[in-house]
């Protein structure tokens, strides 16, 4: 049993990057930390010097409640749930096969709701709040990026669903972040654009234009944060983009300029070409 003063937090996906700044962060600001990984024992032992890293599977149904119910064992409430666990699938709408974008939502979608109905039952008694990371291309489409920006979108209408729902009791934000150097660019999975086929030349630019832009991206200390804040702050906003200043400028432009004008900028920076992005 920790310290009962102490807020108790689990932060899904802290093994790795935005997850484990968050995770890091709130343990040493004194929150009782439960970070999770499908493999706990294999990485980032520097974790275990913070806080307890126990096993989970986004895309397991028990895996996430068996952690929900071993903290509530341990320390009888969890006052913040903190979605980081996600994934990157990449490549053209055609050519990912049905079962990876499928994976796609499971992961980044599907599991955040299991993690979320599986905190609500003591979160509706005791209060809470869930931060459920986002992304800017849950905003706007990317090219080559179809299934992971569809996971994204989908976590918007999600949150706000869920916000009216439960917003009496339990407080939640969805954290819109722009690129960050992370291990999800390492980690990320690209399906076809095979050497001559239709969407290689300009799928490959598109992918290498986001990578060198992640690799180049903000600290993810910064969502840390935001994080923190947030489970300070009284009142939370529905949203919270974060993240390159140009990214966030571009998000406020996205809603002025026309929409072909916009998508005209956003090809233009990914390198894809104007006549409708396949190559010969
Ligand atoms: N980095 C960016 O630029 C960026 C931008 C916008 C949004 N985001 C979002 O921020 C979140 C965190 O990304 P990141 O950049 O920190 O990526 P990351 O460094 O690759 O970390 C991803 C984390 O997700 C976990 N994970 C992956 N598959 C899982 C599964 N099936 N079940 C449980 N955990 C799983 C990984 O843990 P194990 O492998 O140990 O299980 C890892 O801890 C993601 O939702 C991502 O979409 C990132």
């Amino acid at each position: 049993m920790n310290d009962k003063r102490k807020r108790v937090v689990i932060v899904t996906g802290a093994s790795s990057g935005l997850g484990n700044a968050c995770a890091t962060h709130l343990a040493k600001k004194g929150f009782v930390v439960y970070g999770t990984s499908r493999r706990p024992d294999e990485k980032n032992r520097r974790a275990d010097e913070f806080f307890e890293l126990v096993r989970m599977d986004a895309t397991d149904d028990d895996s996430v409640t068996s952690v929900v119910d071993y903290v509530l064992a341990k320390d009888g409430r969890i006052d913040a749930l903190l979605c980081c666990a996600g994934i990157g699938i990449a490549g053209a709408v055609e050519e990912v096969p049905i079962v990876e974008a499928a994976r796609q939502m499971d992961v980044n979608f599907l599991g955040v709701a299991r993690a979320v109905r599986a905190v609500l039952p003591s979160m509706r008694v005791n209060g809470g709040t869930v931060l459920v990371l986002g992304s800017m291309a849950g905003l706007v489409g990317v090219p080559f990026q179809a299934y992971y920006a569809a996971s994204k979108f989908a976590l918007e209408g999600f949150v706000d669903s869920l916000r009216m729902e439960v917003g009496g009791a339990v407080r939640v934000a969805l954290i819109e972040p722009g690129d960050f150097r992370t291990g999800f660019t390492a980690a990320r999975e690209v399906f076809g654009l095979a050497e001559g086929g239709p969407y290689s030349e300009a799928g490959r630019r598109a992918i290498g234009g986001m990578e060198r832009s992640e690799r180049e991206g903000s600290d993810p200390v910064i969502v840390a944060r935001l994080a923190l804040k947030l489970l300070d702050a009284r009142r939370l906003r529905a949203r919270y983009s974060v993240g390159p200043w140009g990214q966030r400028l571009a998000m406020a432009l996205r809603r002025a300029l026309p929409r072909r004008i916009f998508e005209l900028i956003l090809m233009a920076y990914y390198g894809v070409p104007a006549r409708n992005g396949a190559s010969k």
